[in-house]
């Protein structure tokens, strides 16, 4: 099993459980968690979280309603519904919370980055809420493979910018701040550890995108200002520095988990083989079950952890 600390914060603010590294908080009255619905002014909201030891952040609010639905019938207990209004999908399961990236009335696709940042400080705040303790944060969702067989499972090893380095970089009050996008490599050890044979799985590096088409070095968006030529030396390059996969949001979860003292990993299946083309053309019925892949990963994952077969 992975260990219970290897991810060290500032301790700014703290429960007896979790400390958080900003000490405003503690000046709060009570702290609305806006987007995600809980308040603590009810405690007892707060309290059913208590026990929360896994959060499975990913894509949009029907699967990740789905996915409660099904570790309802692991755990054999009722789907606990917190989503509010048109804001992210919201459950809560046994001892696991998923939680969309994406709100149920959508963030454009330029909003990405604030979309997942809004629901992650969020949900940081209710575990340090919560007094929950020894917290797992995992990352699920679809990205494009570079020389990866499509539907092969990527576990990452470390989230990378486009110049492949670990960090991750955003402007604040006019100033370029950046953090670093260490993630828990116990943690991604022990989902590797619980595969499941019939899902090609692998560890690798993941580069994280700003954006679906220009920034992925796609040929088909609606304004391409690269070659083909350049678009394949990138990715060749990306290849030799380690990287298997590209998606958009795996650099701003690890960097505030980390910042936070969160263990987090990410696990995702790839769509495509970017190497090969860049339209995502395979049919539906078989990209669905693709998009089930990290889960089943990340199931046989909880199951190990609990003891619960
Ligand atoms: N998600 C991405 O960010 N890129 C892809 O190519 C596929 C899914």
């Amino acid at each position: 099993p992975y260990s219970k600390r290897n991810c060290a914060a500032k301790m700014s603010v703290s429960t007896a459980t979790m400390s958080l590294p900003n000490p405003f908080l503690s000046d709060l009255k009570e702290d609305i968690l806006f987007h995600l619905g809980p308040n603590t002014r009810d405690p007892k909201n707060i309290q059913k979280f208590r026990d929360t030891k896994f959060v499975i952040i990913g894509g949009t609010p029907s699967r990740m309603k789905l996915y409660a639905e099904k570790l309802s019938d692991l755990f054999k207990e009722e789907v606990l519904d917190f989503t509010s209004g048109d804001r992210y999908a919201f459950f809560k399961v046994g001892p696991v919370v998923t939680v969309s990236i994406f709100t149920v009335f959508y963030f454009p696709a330029w909003c990405r980055l604030g979309s997942v940042s809004v629901v992650l400080h969020e949900i940081i705040k209710l575990l340090y809420h919560a007094q929950c303790e020894d917290v797992a944060l995992i990352r699920t969702g679809t990205c494009g493979g570079i020389g990866v067989e499509p539907g092969t499972v990527v576990v990452t090893r470390n989230a990378v910018n486009d110049r492949f380095q670990p960090v991750f970089e955003f402007s604040r009050l006019g100033e370029t701040v950046s953090r670093s996008t260490k993630l828990c490599s116990e943690l991604a050890d022990s989902i590797m550890a619980c595969q499941n044979n019939n899902i090609p799985i692998i560890k690798a590096d993941t580069m994280c995108a700003e954006d679906f088409y220009e920034c992925q070095g796609r040929l088909d968006g609606a304004i391409c200002e690269i070659t083909k030529e350049q678009k394949m030396a990138f990715l060749q390059k990306a290849v030799e520095a380690g990287v298997r996969n590209i998606e958009m949001e795996s650099c701003g979860i690890a960097a505030l988990c980390n910042a936070c003292g969160v263990k987090a990993a990410v696990v995702c299946v790839t769509l495509i083989d970017r190497l090969k083309g860049d339209q995502l053309n395979t049919p539906t019925e078989i990209l669905r079950k693709w998009e089930q892949r990290p889960f089943t990963v990340i199931v046989e994952f909880i199951k190990e952890q609990l003891k619960i077969s």
